[in-house]
């Protein structure tokens, strides 16, 4: 790693040691605490934020399926989406997010793209214009302090047939580091939980979920828990 890459990680790092900020409505305090490190959040959480290319892959998007990401930062999935299915080859994409610094990269990033919309909105209620054939969140949901809200609401903007994918940090059920885990990341407004995957089986049915773990940059040794999940929304009745 370069000096000039480390003293950008340098920056990021200071700015998880100091917390997400305890003042201020949600959406200022993502502002508040992503601003700082918006030009290095996708070098930094390439090393952090796992399996977000697994789980697209296993979201298998036909060509012309219409695409929602909640939560989508600086839109780096749409990255893997491409490398999956052409963008270009995709119908309408909405990247979506509540915080305007993160959403400026997406916007940089997506400007070519005729087909991709990026909404400043909050998942808990945005709704696309019609029913869509994929939703996902990676590494969103532990930061949206309503996240059964925003699940239901997730659901809902699914057409019959349709997948919802989640990949995120996660307490396992019995699992060896919890309570560390739990409070390290709740410093930093991240807020683990072992209620995300039973409530995902309950609100989808038909789902298949794998359990994980993975490193944390300059941590060496403690791999962190997460999960990958898919649900798929059966067809309606005739
Ligand atoms: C850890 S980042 C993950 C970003 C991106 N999905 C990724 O994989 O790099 C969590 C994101 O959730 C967004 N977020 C948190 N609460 C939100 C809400 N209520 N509505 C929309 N976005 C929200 C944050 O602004 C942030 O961009």
């Amino acid at each position: 790693m370069s000096p000039a890459d480390f003293a950008a990680d340098a920056r990021v790092l200071w700015q998880l040691l100091r917390g997400s900020p305890r003042t201020g409505s949600h959406a200022q305090r993502l502002a508040d605490f992503y601003a700082p490190q918006a030009a290095r959040y996708d070098a930094f959480r390439a090393r952090l934020l796992h399996g977000r290319g697994d789980l697209i892959a296993a979201l298998e998007i036909p060509a012309g399926a219409s695409v929602v990401d909640l939560g989508c930062g600086t839109g780096s999935n749409l990255a893997m989406l491409d490398q999956t299915r052409p963008i270009a080859a995709l119908g309408q994409v909405y990247l979506v997010d509540l915080c305007p610094p993160l959403l400026a990269v997406a916007r940089a990033r997506s400007g070519a793209l005729a087909n991709v919309a990026v909404i400043e909105a909050d998942a808990t209620n945005w709704q696309p214009p019609r029913a869509v054939d994929r939703v996902f969140l990676s590494y969103s949901l532990t930061m949206m302090p309503d996240w059964q809200a925003v699940l239901a609401n997730a659901w809902s903007m699914l057409a019959p047939g349709g997948r919802l994918g989640i990949v995120d940090f996660h307490l396992p059920v019995g699992g060896f580091g919890n309570e560390i885990w739990r409070r390290w990341f709740a410093h930093d407004g991240v807020h683990l939980s072992s209620q995300h995957l039973p409530t995902l089986r309950a609100l989808c049915g038909d789902h298949r979920a794998q359990e994980r773990r993975a490193t944390v940059p300059y941590l060496p040794g403690p791999r962190v828990p997460y999960y990958l999940f898919v649900g798929i929304k059966g067809q309606a009745l005739p």
